[in-house]
């Protein structure tokens, strides 16, 4: 397994590309297995969740090529069982349940379980589905969905923590095949769903109202095979763009997707750090002095819970005392032991990270656990003082193309080493 070298202090400068967004690339991935026709995915970022689902595809019987980051897949005919030793090694798997189910009949996929974030229930993807007349068994830890014939009905995705991401693409990927219409309410509103209802729309569904949490879907008989570019990542820039402000630096994120990071942007500019919209990109620099913040995950377009560890890394480097609280994932703070090996002064009061920060954090070994808190440690070893080795990094690997390559190119002391 790789471990990163990160010997903190360089100032960073300079220019970072922003790749093709993750989740967005996985659910339209996903969506291919709504026709039997080809369909080319552009901007698909090269990270291991991304083969993963690749691998699933081809599992199901479709025909992959991935080079250059365009994807091309021929999904003829689909297999109806996902594997348990394939889902449960990235959660995200559980959006080919809708797809599945929509274009067999049947679909049975493993259970995700939970993931070092906490709980993943897909309760509200189930429901979703069975509104549309699918009946729902589980057994032996797998989802087994039948149906005579899906059909369009008006429900709502509305869960104890607000919508559901990928919940909202399952249901609403079924609900293109089904007979008649479907309103979803309470629609996820995350710019990755509204990206999959652009591709959708190019296959020949009949989708209005993303982005507006009121989805409105006619069936149609079968969907057509298309091409697609997909959006930036807001949560690979926003990861960047606290990398700038962490180590007092001046980065331009190039094809930065700035109209979806408006509350990353809020909360940079909170934290002191000057956040400037150019024409091919946003151009991040750390405010001198940084200030304490505070601030509170929510759903679309409130604070991404994604981004929340990368920000526990920020405060704990500046003076004063910041509030950080996850109401997403409640849970999402495994990077906070981590932080501690290195200085930090946090304590987590229930699912709110209160930080007093310090003017420099000291490296030490650390282990990375979830992608975003792996990300949070990276961004910590940059502003430390010495070495922070952080082991584990395939969790990095799987959100980050070549975190490491491109961190160097602006100026990072960052080594990847077996
Ligand atoms: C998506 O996960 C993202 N993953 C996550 O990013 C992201 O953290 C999350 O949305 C929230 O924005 C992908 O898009 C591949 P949810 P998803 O269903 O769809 C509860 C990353 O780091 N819930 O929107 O699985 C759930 O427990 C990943 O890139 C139910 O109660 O998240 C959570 O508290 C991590 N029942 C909340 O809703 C359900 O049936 C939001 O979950 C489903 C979810």
């Amino acid at each position: 397994m790789d471990k990163f070298f990160i010997h903190g202090g360089a100032h960073l400068r300079g220019t970072v590309s922003i790749s093709g967004s993750k989740n967005s690339s996985l659910p339209i991935l996903a969506a291919t297995l709504l026709t039997r026709e080809r369909c080319v995915i552009h901007r698909v970022p090269d990270l291991s969740d991304i083969r993963y689902m690749l691998e699933i595809l081809r599992y199901l019987g479709a025909d992959v090529s991935f080079s250059a980051g365009t994807v091309t897949v021929e999904a003829r005919k689909v297999g109806w069982e996902a594997p348990y030793d394939l889902v449960r090694r990235m959660r995200a798997s559980v959006c080919v349940l809708g797809p599945i189910l929509a274009r067999c009949g049947r679909s049975k996929v493993s259970l995700p379980g939970g993931c070092v974030i906490g709980d993943r229930p897909i309760d509200l993807h189930l429901r979703g589905l069975e509104a549309l007349g699918t009946r729902i068994t589980l057994s032996k830890g797998y989802v087994v969905a039948e149906t005579s014939a899906l059909t369009g009905t008006r429900l709502s995705l509305r869960g104890p923590h607000g919508s559901t991401v990928l919940g909202t693409d399952n249901v609403m990927m079924a609900a293109c095949l089904a007979r008649g219409t479907t309103i979803i309410e309470d629609a996820a509103l995350e710019p990755e769903v509204a990206d999959l209802a652009r591709f959708l729309r190019a296959m020949g569904a009949r989708i209005h109202g993303e982005g507006t949490g009121c989805l409105e879907i006619e069936g149609v008989e079968e969907l057509h095979g298309a091409e697609h570019t997909v959006i930036s990542d807001r949560i690979e820039a926003g990861t960047f763009a606290v990398a700038a402000a962490i180590v007092r630096g001046e980065i331009l994120l190039e094809n930065a997707p700035s109209e979806h990071m408006g509350s990353i942007i809020e909360a940079l500019r909170q934290a002191g750090a000057s956040v400037e919209e150019e024409k091919n990109g946003l151009r991040v620099q750390a405010g001198d002095p940084l200030r304490p913040f505070r601030l509170r995950t929510g759903t679309y377009p409130g604070f991404p819970t994604d981004m929340q560890a990368q920000f526990c890394a920020l405060a704990v480097t500046v003076p004063g005392r910041s509030e950080i609280a996850d109401e997403v994932f409640p849970n999402r703070f495994m990077h906070i032991s981590e932080l501690k090996r290195m200085g930090a002064h946090i304590d987590l009061r229930g699912n709110v990270a209160v930080i007093d920060g310090i003017p420099r954090l000291s490296g030490a070994p650390v282990m990375a656990s979830d992608l975003r808190a792996s990300a949070a440690l990276v961004l910590a070893g940059l502003q430390a003082e010495n070495t922070t080795t952080v082991s584990r990094v395939y969790h990095i690997d799987r959100g980050y193309e070549r975190i490491d390559a491109k961190l160097r190119a602006v100026g990072a002391n960052i080594e990847r080493r077996p």
